[in-house]
């Protein structure tokens, strides 16, 4: 490490410890790899919820990013797995994508490849994680999803499906028949709960189709290996019966 890097790290520490983060929503919880510009709220205010889904418990950043307990579990997940090359189709602000890196970081290898569709989305997710010094662990691939998945020769080791709720399930069974996903695939907004307050984004019966289509790539391709937390947003996690899969 460079003496100015080293001096950078320093001051920032510094900075962590004389101003600890504000309470939000009760709590001063916050990741440890999200960078300091990130305002959280609580989840609750982010987007309407059904109270069964106990959205006040969680910390969001806006309608269109993850919640920092998602992401944080995605993080720990990958300190624990330790991929060697990870898939995120959509990155909207980029939330995802620097959460997924700063694991990559923390475990000193790896690769995200984060699928965004909209050109400028995509410009302005890349020069966010530069900001966040994180360029080096991710890769955009700036077009659509199932075009990337569908060509790329790429094999990943853990999926993060989190583009338009219509169309993950495919994007997870591209991945599978051309054999390129190896480890958990991972589906954001599956709550059983999300359209009693949700009408569109999608609406029904578009919701519950994505719900069962899930649970048709359970059974094709990952041995019936469902589980899912339904709490704010929802949570849905497809794992291969042994990871790393035998060789
Ligand atoms: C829910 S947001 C992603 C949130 C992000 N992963 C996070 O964790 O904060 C969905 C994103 O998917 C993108 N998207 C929609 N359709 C897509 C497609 N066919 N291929 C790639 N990205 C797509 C949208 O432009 C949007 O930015």
């Amino acid at each position: 490490m460079s003496i100015i890097k080293m001096a950078k790290s320093i001051k920032k520490n510094v900075k962590a410890e004389l101003n600890p983060p504000p309470a939000v929503a009760g709590r001063v919880w916050r990741p440890q790899w999200l960078p300091s510009w990130f305002v959280l709220k609580s989840e609750a205010e982010a987007h309407p919820h059904d109270p069964a889904e106990r959205a006040e418990l969680f910390l969001g950043y806006n309608t269109g990013s993850t919640e920092m307990e998602v992401l944080n579990w995605l993080y720990s997940t990958i300190l624990l797995l330790k991929p060697q090359h990870i898939v995120e189709t959509g990155a909207a602000d980029g939330l995802g994508t620097i959460a997924l890196a700063s694991a990559c970081k923390a475990n000193g290898f790896g690769r995200v490849h984060s699928i965004e569709i909209d050109t400028e989305v995509c410009a302005r997710a890349q020069e966010l994680l530069k900001r966040a010094e994180l360029a080096e662990w991710v890769e955009y691939h700036c077009e659509d999803s199932q075009q990337f998945l569908g060509k790329t020769k790429v094999q990943f080791d853990l999926g993060f499906f989190d583009s338009l709720c219509e169309i993950r399930a495919q994007e997870c069974a591209v991945c599978m028949e051309r054999g390129i996903l190896h480890g958990p695939a991972i589906f954001h907004d599956t709550s059983p709960h999300r359209t009693k307050t949700l009408k569109k984004d999608p609406g029904e019966p578009a919701h519950s189709e994505y719900r069962k289509a899930l649970k048709a790539v359970a059974t094709k391709y990952f041995d019936g290996n469902f589980c899912e937390t339904t709490l704010s947003r929802g949570l849905t996690i497809l794992l291969p019966k042994v990871y790393p899969p035998a060789t």
